[in-house]
């Protein structure tokens, strides 16, 4: 899909991407229509920003009604459109390059002339594909990140943009988190961003201590049958802080600890993704009929990871047998199984394939 790597960004960082022509001849997979109504509906994430010369206005969605076409400098954006639709889908996938242990949404942007979200910088990796239209990217990879203050949405104090680029459909830019960037629509305009999470380390350790919470064993009790009269009554004894401090040191995170939570976690879906559990499911007998007859594949919404025996799917993880893990990491993998691959399922993976099913994470192709 990528090709020539023209222009890289060079002045300021070797990690800056500007692609011409990354997708050739790219036609924009969502009209402006569609991206509205994605906008007007209540379990899809959108925000209008609105822009008045320095002062910046932020309503979150559902949007039922939007400012007319012609009112310059406002701009719409639509959050994880992969989830929602199938053409969505299949360009974040072509992104698959990166693992999807990283992989994030695909965001789109729709601006009337002049709009943009201001000058701001993102904590995640991100390509900002030009999918209709042009628009003026200026960046900077300065240190200087802080923020005007009382504003609805992050605006940089003090952006000196060291570089500018305009976007024509298909172009795209790769910026790292923290860069940064502020993009403006030249004409009604399109931008669709890839994101990547890219975790703050305070962030995982923190989730990983929540983690270990569930499942550290420490039996036994304190007790100190030798205690002497204190002299000092208000002093944390010697006695107490070694024996405690020997049963916390007790504790150990091994690799598989570090797996599973990350696993879990980053196959995690964002707090606002909800699955749609099947009307009238089919019984297991009938499903499994169905799907040795169809082939079956992950809902849009769905993640799946793996690691040595580990599976993880939508945060729930398993330690599987070796015969089954072939077939799940192809699921993973691929997304999808055919009947054949399906052939070799186990009991107890198609029971696992029922539950999914009726819980909306996987269906019948
Ligand atoms: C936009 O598409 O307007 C904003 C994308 C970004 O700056 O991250
Ligand atoms: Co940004």
């Amino acid at each position: 899909m990528f090709c020539q790597a023209k222009g890289r960004g060079g002045g300021t960082s070797s990690s800056v991407y500007n692609v011409r022509q990354a997708i050739p001849a790219f036609q924009a997979p969502l009209t402006r229509q569609q991206v509205f109504d994605l906008a007007g509906r209540d379990d899809v994430e959108s925000r209008l920003i609105t822009q008045n010369g320095k002062d910046w206005k932020m309503e979150h969605g559902p949007l039922a009604k939007l400012p007319p076409l012609k009112q310059k400098e406002w701009t719409m954006l639509v959050q994880g459109v992969n989830l929602y639709d199938d053409a969505a889908d299949a360009l974040l996938r072509e992104f698959r390059f990166i693992p999807d242990a990283r992989l994030d949404d695909l965001m789109i942007s729709y601006a009337s002339d002049g709009g943009g979200v201001g000058p701001h910088f993102d904590s995640y990796d991100v390509f900002l594909l030009q999918a209709h239209g042009q628009r003026r990217w200026r960046i900077s990879a300065q240190k200087d990140l802080s923020l005007v203050d009382g504003m609805p949405l992050k605006i940089l104090k003090n952006f000196k943009p060291a570089e500018e680029f305009v976007l024509e459909p298909g172009d795209m830019l790769y910026l790292p988190p923290h860069y940064a960037h502020d993009g403006v629509a030249i004409g009604e305009c399109m931008t669709y961003s890839i994101g990547f999470r890219a975790p703050a380390f305070q962030e995982l350790g923190e989730a990983f201590l929540q983690f270990m919470a569930d499942s550290i064993d420490l039996p036994g009790r304190y007790a100190d049958p030798g205690l002497e009269p204190a002299k000092h009554s208000a002093e944390l004894p010697e006695q107490l802080l070694t024996r405690v401090a020997d049963e916390i040191n007790k504790m150990r995170f091994t690799d598989d600890d570090i797996t599973i939570f990350l696993g879990e976690y980053l196959s995690e879906p964002k707090a606002t993704t909800y699955f749609d559990p099947v009307d009238k499911p089919l019984t297991p007998a009938r499903f499994v009929q169905a799907a040795n007859k169809r082939g079956i594949r992950l809902s849009r919404k769905t993640r799946m990871l793996y690691r040595g025996k580990h599976l993880f799917i939508n945060g729930e993880s398993f330690a599987v047998g070796r015969a089954d893990k072939a077939l799940l990491t192809v699921l993973a993998d691929e997304r999808q199984l055919d009947k054949t691959a399906l052939a070799k399922a186990s009991k107890d993976v198609l029971e696992a394939f029922h539950n999914w099913y009726q819980d909306g994470w996987l269906e019948l192709a």
